[in-house]
C-alpha cells in the first residue's frame, strides 16, 4: 500500500450521533468536502470552501497540535461567531492528512 493510500479513522459527532469515518490522505479536497458526503449535511459548507460562511465549524478533541494552526480568513470568519478558542476549526481548511488518525470531531450546531 503507498503511503497516499494509507488508511485514517476517526469519529464525527454530529446532533449527538458518532460515526466512525474511514478515508485515506487527500480522499477529499478538505474536511468540510468529506464531511458533507459522507453524512449527507444539509447547509453545511455553503461557500464552497473559501473559509468565509462559518457553516462548517467543528471542534477538534485528541489531534495533533500542528493541525490546529489556523490561517487565511479563518480567524476573522470564526471570531466574528465569537470562537477563539485554538480546537474550534472551519473544516473547509483542514486537509485529510494522518493529523486526524484517532481524533474526534464534533459537528457544532451553528
Ligand atoms: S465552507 Fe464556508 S467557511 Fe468553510
Amino acid at each position: 500500500m503507498s503511503k497516499d493510500r494509507k488508511k485514517i479513522r476517526f469519529t464525527v459527532t454530529e446532533s449527538g450521533t458518532i460515526h466512525e469515518i474511514e478515508t485515506y490522505i487527500h480522499e477529499y479536497p478538505n474536511l468540510m468536502f468529506l464531511l458533507r458526503d459522507k453524512l449527507f449535511l444539509d447547509d453545511f459548507g455553503e461557500c464552497g470552501g473559501v473559509g468565509r460562511c462559518a457553516t462548517c465549524v467543528i471542534r477538534l478533541n485528541s489531534i495533533e497540535r500542528n493541525a490546529l494552526k489556523k490561517d487565511r480568513n479563518e480567524p476573522a470568519t470564526l471570531s466574528k461567531l465569537g470562537y477563539t478558542a485554538e480546537n474550534i476549526r472551519l473544516s473547509c481548511q483542514l486537509y485529510i492528512t494522518t493529523d486526524l488518525e484517532d481524533s474526534q470531531i464534533e459537528i457544532l450546531e451553528l
